[in-house]
């Protein structure tokens, strides 16, 4: 993959394909990570003289044009990172506003073009969008790891029709991750949580064979326990999901990596803010309750196991972090890595909506040594996959060498 950083850029036009797909509240964006992340790759290519010509999606408008999904309010949030810039919206991503607009730029502008979703070639991974869209560049950068698990035009067709990079969020996203996964330091602990193991099989599959512990939380905790005969009352739990536990032990017990449940629980008859709570033993949890969240006996346990293994891949919580006090056992051991990750003693990456979500929340994602943007995308890794986002920029890197 080339990066952004070996190419002359001066007085080019740069399409630069981000993940702009920030939450919205009334018209104003609530998170600005994904921005605040893209911002030195907006600024290299500002220093380098380029008119960066920027694209992204928005949700999911299918295709058409629905007001609620425009990147208008993301230039807002741009103009405010970026206060020296010129930064132009333009209601259309192809056609003649575009066209004329990016005629028009000064080197260092910005143009960003409306939500790509609009049209229906985008998602469709079509030949005459991606046509279009490349028009308007003289290069291509994709800097959207987070959208890298989407074969689209703006990500997979585009790539072959222009000279194509990596921006710095993607290296970044990359080296990252490779290095947490492929390379680590060992031991390595991957906590998984999150409510379905349907959800997660082939994650937790792929890390079988690449980690030497893998903590299981969350709702899917209750089916490998469920599956070992354990009663865990009304918890949320897949009854036939037995079969899956048992291939993924198999797998783990070949490569020796040791599989953690949870040994006690919070429990609690609702789960909402403030109801009463109760502390078992996971072989006695009341008939009636669910289990909500892991208790102090195996959050001591894990403290105790993060001191002896030098990386930490982390993907969903362990308990329902959102409903108060659920959130304790992941704040509580989310912490604890991020003070060994401090002390220099630990390799900390976290990714996934949910975990970042949590991660923040705990006031740990600072200082975590890697916290990705990417949602579905961090998973479709952590599941082994090529990204074909990734697999574009390689493939032209490919057929520059060749040629
Ligand atoms: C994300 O938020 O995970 C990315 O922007 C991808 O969005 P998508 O799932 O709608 O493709």
């Amino acid at each position: 993959i080339r990066s952004i950083e070996d190419v002359d850029t001066e007085n080019k036009r740069v399409i630069l394909r981000a993940d702009l797909n920030v939450p919205l509240k009334d018209g104003e964006v609530t998170d600005t990570t994904r921005i605040d992340r893209l911002l030195p790759t907006l600024e290299l290519l500002q220093r380098n003289g380029a008119k960066i010509v920027l694209i992204s999606h928005f949700g999911r408008p299918k295709g058409e044009r629905i007001a609620e999904y425009s990147l208008k309010p993301v230039a807002d949030t741009l103009r405010a990172a970026l206060p020296e810039a010129k930064i132009e919206f333009v209601q259309d991503c192809v056609g003649k506003v575009a066209h004329d607009a990016i005629e028009a730029m000064e080197p260092g502008d910005i143009v960003l073009l409306e939500n790509l979703r609009y049209h229906p070639g985008e998602e469709a991974n079509d030949e005459a969008f991606a046509d279009e869209l490349a028009k308007f560049g003289d290069l291509y950068v994709n800097d959207a790891f987070s959208a890298a698990h989407r074969a689209h035009a703006s990500t997979a067709a585009i790539a072959e029709r222009l000279p194509a990079y990596a921006g710095l969020l993607m290296l970044e996203e990359i080296r990252a991750l490779e290095k947490a996964l492929e390379d680590p330091q060992r031991p390595v602990m991957a906590v998984v949580g999150g409510s379905k193991v349907s959800t997660k099989i082939a994650v937790l599959d792929n890390l079988a064979q690449k980690a030497d512990i893998i903590v299981v939380g969350g709702g899917m905790a209750n089916t490998f326990l469920f599956a070992h005969g354990v009663d865990v009352g009304k918890s949320l739990c897949e009854e036939d999901a037995t079969g899956l536990v048992k291939r993924i032990e198999g797998h783990a017990n070949q490569s020796d990596c040791e599989i953690v449940l949870p040994t006690d629980a919070v429990t609690a008859k609702a789960l909402e803010a403030g109801v009463e709570t109760e502390q078992h033993s996971i072989s006695s949890i009341p008939a009636d309750s669910m289990i909500l969240d892991v208790g102090p006996e195996t959050v001591a346990d894990l403290k105790r196991r993060l001191a002896d293994v030098k990386t930490l891949l982390w993907n969903g919580p362990l308990g329902a972090f959102e409903i108060a006090p659920f959130e304790e056992g992941t704040f509580e051991v989310a912490r604890e890595a991020a003070r060994l990750t401090k002390e220099g003693k630990l390799v900390s990456v976290g990714g996934g909506g949910d975990t970042v979500a949590a991660l923040k929340a705990a006031g740990a994602a600072d200082d975590f040594t890697y916290v990705s943007t990417a949602g579905g995308a961090f998973l479709e890794w952590l599941e082994g996959k090529q990204l074909p986002g990734i697999a574009a920029l390689a493939a032209e890197t490919d057929e520059t060498a060749e040629t």
